[in-house]
């Protein structure tokens, strides 16, 4: 049997790291590639699932962490902060405590779920609500990491996006070669830009053949890629992907282009639908912002952007349980009953 070591040792001759990095690894990465029968016979397509919330923190945030806190301690820092949504705080908070860096955290007041503000709470982080958006975060931690002694570890380190490319990696190695298509949802635009990376680095002296077309999908409340102009007040149900001037903005349209790939708008109502396909037909629990990624591609499939028998990669970013309260709030509520074998069976209509 072969033991999973984080991907820093599985991919190190990849990336951009020696013997003198301090290696900070909660043991990320090797997350499964799950067929999607039901999302398959939907769409006509060999349709597959990077389960990307079952990482350490339970979102792909960690394959970007494990590198920018390993670097950031190689280069002597004592303190890290960042801009966050949700899940690259709850992953900051884990990966600093484990280096033992002090970590600071910047996140929209209301607007990220309780999963994720609980993990950074438990993980001891410094979090500071701002009466703002994600994007006003992410320019106050840009100062701050400018003004003062303390490391920025949003994907505007590149040490992330290396990170975060493994992900292409694995895809590769599963299949045994690229996919036709990849889909995925686009936030501050790293992951997109992370992927490509890989696949093109695959394609170019690794296992791949060839490489996928990225399409990427933005909430329609959110999709200032799409409309070619910051958004200034971004609104979604997928609050993860709340974001109205994303970071690495032309390298998301640069890996939409080199790859003849697409960044289209799914509705909040497309998202809402997909979670709840993921969750009562495929039996993957994942958050909103990742249920994009299922949504645009139905939407691309209705379009003719796909074509029939394609084999396609849909990541989903986020754990589902991040979110309880979207979960609950869409369930119907559970019945209650006396200590009683018989109501029992009344209610769940067995007599
Ligand atoms: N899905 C989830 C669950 C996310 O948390 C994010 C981004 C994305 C998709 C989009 O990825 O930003 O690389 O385009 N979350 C960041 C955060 C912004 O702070 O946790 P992206």
């Amino acid at each position: 049997t072969r033991v999973w070591r984080g991907l820093i040792e599985e991919y190190r001759d990849r990336l951009p790291v020696t013997t003198a990095t301090p290696v900070v690894t909660l043991l990320e990465g090797g997350t499964p590639l799950v067929p999607a029968r039901r999302v398959s016979a939907l769409t006509g397509c060999d349709v597959h699932l990077k389960v990307e919330g079952l990482n350490p923190t339970g979102s792909f945030k960690d394959r970007g962490m494990t590198m920018a806190i390993s670097k950031a301690v190689e280069a002597g820092a004592k303190a890290v902060i960042c801009a966050s949504t949700g899940n690259t705080s709850a992953s900051a908070a884990a990966y600093a405590v484990r280096a033992g860096l002090t970590c600071a955290v910047l996140v929209p007041r209301g607007k990220i779920a309780m999963g994720k503000l609980a993990q950074a709470l438990v993980h001891g982080a410094k979090l500071l609500q701002v009466d703002g958006s994600f994007d006003d975060c992410l320019e106050m931690t840009r100062k701050l990491s400018e003004s003062y002694p303390i490391a920025l570890v949003n994907s505007v380190n590149p040490y992330r996006l290396q990170g975060q490319k493994t992900a292409a990696f694995e895809i590769v190695d599963a299949l045994g070669d690229a996919p036709d298509v990849h889909c995925l949802p686009v936030g501050n635009a790293g992951n997109i830009t992370a992927y490509w990376m890989g696949y093109k680095e695959y394609s170019a002296d690794g296992p791949a053949t060839k490489r996928p077309r990225m399409l990427g999908f933005q909430a329609s409340g959110a999709a200032p890629i799409v409309k070619g102009a910051p958004v200034t007040h971004p609104h979604t149900i997928a609050t993860a992907i709340r974001i109205g001037n994303p970071a690495s903005w032309r390298l998301a349209e640069a890996a939409r282009d080199e790859s003849g790939g697409a960044i289209q708008a799914v509705t909040d109502r497309q998202i809402a639908a997909a979670y709840k396909l993921l969750a009562q037909e495929e039996g993957v629990f994942v958050e909103l912002a990742s249920a994009a990624s299922v949504a645009g591609l139905l939407q691309a499939r209705e379009q003719g952007l796909v074509q029939d028998g394609q084999r396609v990669v849909c990541t989903v970013t986020g754990n589902g349980l991040k979110d309880p309260d979207w979960a609950i709030s869409g369930a119907p509520a559970p019945v209650t009953i006396s200590i009683d074998a018989h109501a029992a069976a009344m209610a769940l209509e067995l007599a």
